[in-house]
């Protein structure tokens, strides 16, 4: 049975006296969340280390929001996936789609992201979704599914077992505007078949794909009624923990 995942992706979000008041309230409320359903917040580098002890012992997971393509040395201003690790992290969201649009992040510097991620022990939470120019020329399930061969078809069936894959449309990120149901599920199908391509059904079968782009309260229980998704990444609706706990329980 693969993983239900609900991970809330803070961005830029929040002072440290904030991120850890947050958290304490996710914390609180988390054994509403039923048992079977992980809780991962992913914050700024600069909160991980209070978040950890904040999170120690409890059901809720701490993750990172990008990592270092390079291991350690001479990148002023990077963070290493070693660094998280030792910070407390379990998990570091790679390739979002902010960091593809503004930071110049490539599939290339993706593969060796998630290659030093997993390297040192994290969990990856990869990324992956079209804009709205694409997805009106009706290249979504090209774009996605490119980007899945170009980041995924690089690593073994072993180290698959440790990624998570989340398909956000771009158009959906903050704008209000969600996929419906069926516009999320057949590319969750289709991210699917593409893993399965490489890695055989039972290894696709095994791997969860999360939806993320104005997910909220209202629209998470249906988005998560579909069969290929897994749960979500949740970006404004994770600012406000009743929010974020009340998709949890969307199950
Ligand atoms: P949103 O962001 O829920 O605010 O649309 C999702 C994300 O970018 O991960």
């Amino acid at each position: 049975m693969r993983k239900k995942i609900v991970a809330g992706n803070w961005k830029m979000n929040t002072t440290v006296p904030e991120g850890v008041e947050l958290a304490k309230a996710v914390v609180a409320k988390s054994s509403e969340v039923p048992a079977g359903v992980e809780l991962v917040v992913a914050a700024p580098f600069t909160h991980l280390c209070p978040l950890a002890g904040v999170l120690e012992g409890t059901k809720v997971g701490l993750s990172a929001e990008n990592c270092a393509d390079k291991e350690k040395g001479a990148y002023t201003g990077e963070v290493s996936a070693a660094m998280l690790v030792s910070a407390g992290c379990k998990y570091t969201i790679l390739g979002h789609s902010e960091r593809r649009q503004y930071y110049g992040e490539t599939d290339a510097k993706l593969v060796d992201k998630t290659r030093l991620a997993l390297a040192n022990g994290l969990d990856v939470i990869l990324c992956v979704g079209e804009n709205l120019e694409e997805r009106d020329a009706g290249r979504h399930f090209d774009v996605c599914g490119e980007q899945i061969k170009n980041v995924l078809y690089n690593f073994s069936a072993e180290e698959l077992k440790h990624i998570v894959v989340a398909y956000e449309p771009v158009w959906a990120i903050g704008t209000g505007k969600t996929a419906s149901a069926e516009q999320a599920e057949e590319i969750h199908a289709f991210i699917r078949k593409t893993i399965a391509e490489k890695f055989g059904a039972e290894a696709a079968e095994e791997t969860s794909i999360l939806y993320g782009g104005s997910c909220k309260p209202s629209n998470a229980a249906e988005l998560f009624a579909q069969k290929d998704i897994d749960g979500g990444l949740i970006g404004g609706a994770a600012l406000n923990a009743d929010d974020f706990i009340a998709i949890g329980k969307s199950f």
